[in-house]
């Protein structure tokens, strides 16, 4: 039976690979493709630039929505899928960190499946399945260490866009290159396993692993661990997503063990990478301390890409920004869509006096 795919984000790093994933299956139909400005004319038969991507939704009847958007940008179709009862392959981490509570109510009175498309969410998805939740001891998220693994906070003062664009093992678009470069990506995923596991955040570890062959380890109470390994490639978690329970063939290979394979893990160094720790704080506070988190790290990176502010200023950006609001939670929708602009007017703010 054919399975009508909505790609939004389709223009981007997975939005391509996810059109290449839908290219090579024919029970995978592309009913609907969306950007936020580059023309999708002729993609699928519905297509959308930018505006309220749920009226494309409706529009298109999909029975599942890939939703790789990048920011906040992404929440309207996160809930629209949630709320519809519609499957939803999530990439885009960001809706899923400030409106956590929000999404899970909505899938709550739609009923359809979160299926998470972040290589170490879908991994540890894999790993819990079948698993009765009382047995899981602890979850362990792998992160690279970006480019700048290893260097120290002096070290880091002047590097460039350029040089945090520069990953050691995965290829990916702008916005989560940079996350990885200051180890926001591994906060945010920290919030998102979070609210996807329901697990609390004493019960998530974040260990550096460069070769990022491991993506991620479930430890149960019996002190078995089970382990996910591949390639980092993230067509294979995009292609589990798009034809899960089925597993389908992609073109990755299989991992070659006798090559000479090291695993090595680390403490992270929370010192040099501030941002892994505000957002456990930001998740552990709750509220919208995340959704914060979050609009202010979109603002840092923002002008750090465009060389307005120091690779050091993000991590300052969002730690003001974090200490200048309640953070209470949102009620609903426009609750949180103020906490997010609030978050966003104080974090200029900041740039102004940082820049
Ligand atoms: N890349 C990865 O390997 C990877 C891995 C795990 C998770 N993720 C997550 O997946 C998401 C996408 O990442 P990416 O690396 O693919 O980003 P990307 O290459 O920058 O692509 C972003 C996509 O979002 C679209 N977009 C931006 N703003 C929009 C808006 N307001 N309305 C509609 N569409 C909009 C862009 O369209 P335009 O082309 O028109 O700008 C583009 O198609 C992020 O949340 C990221 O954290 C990515």
């Amino acid at each position: 039976m054919s399975r009508r795919v909505a790609l939004i984000g389709a223009t981007g790093s997975i939005g391509r690979q996810a059109l290449e994933i839908v290219d090579a299956h024919p029970e995978l139909e592309l009913a609907a493709a969306a950007s936020g400005s580059t023309p999708v004319d002729g993609l699928a038969p519905f297509t959308q630039v930018g505006g309220d991507l749920t009226e494309l939704l409706e529009r298109a009847e999909p029975d599942v929505v890939l939703n790789a958007v990048v920011g906040f940008a992404g929440l309207p179709a996160t809930l629209w899928a949630l709320e519809n009862g519609v499957d939803l392959a999530l990439a885009n981490k960001e809706s899923l960190v400030a409106a956590g509570a929000l999404a899970l109510a909505a899938r709550e009175r739609g009923g359809g499946r979160l299926l998470p498309v972040d290589s170490e969410h879908s991994a540890a998805f894999q790993l819990q399945e079948g698993c009765i939740p009382d047995s899981i001891h602890s979850l362990v998220l792998t992160a690279s260490g970006g480019p700048f693994r290893g260097r120290t906070r002096d070290e880091l003062t002047d590097v460039t866009p350029e040089e945090a664009l520069a990953h050691p093992t995965w290829s990916m678009g702008p916005k989560i290159t940079i996350d990885s470069a200051t180890l926001a990506n591994k906060g945010l995923e920290l919030i998102e396993a979070h609210f996807l596991f329901d697990l609390p955040y004493e019960q998530i570890e974040v260990v550096v692993h460069p070769t990022s062959v491991v993506h991620a380890i479930v430890r149960f109470r019996d002190g078995a661990s089970l382990a996910h390994l591949g390639y980092p490639d993230m067509r294979v978690p995009i292609s589990y997503a798009l034809t899960y329970p089925d597993r389908a063939a992609t073109p990755v290979p299989p991992l070659d063990l006798a090559s000479g394979l090291t695993l090595e893990f680390d403490a992270p160094d929370l010192e040099s990478f501030p941002l892994l720790r505000l957002a456990r704080d930001a998740g552990e506070q709750g509220g919208t301390f995340p959704c914060v988190y979050n609009a202010a790290n979109e603002v840092g990176v923002a002008a750090f890409l465009d060389g307005r502010l120091p690779f050091l200023g993000i991590a300052d950006v969002v730690e003001e920004t974090l200490g200048a609001v309640d953070g209470a939670a949102a009620r609903d929708l426009v609750d949180l869509t103020d906490s997010d602009a609030e978050a966003r007017r104080r974090a200029h703010d900041r740039l102004k006096v940082l820049a």
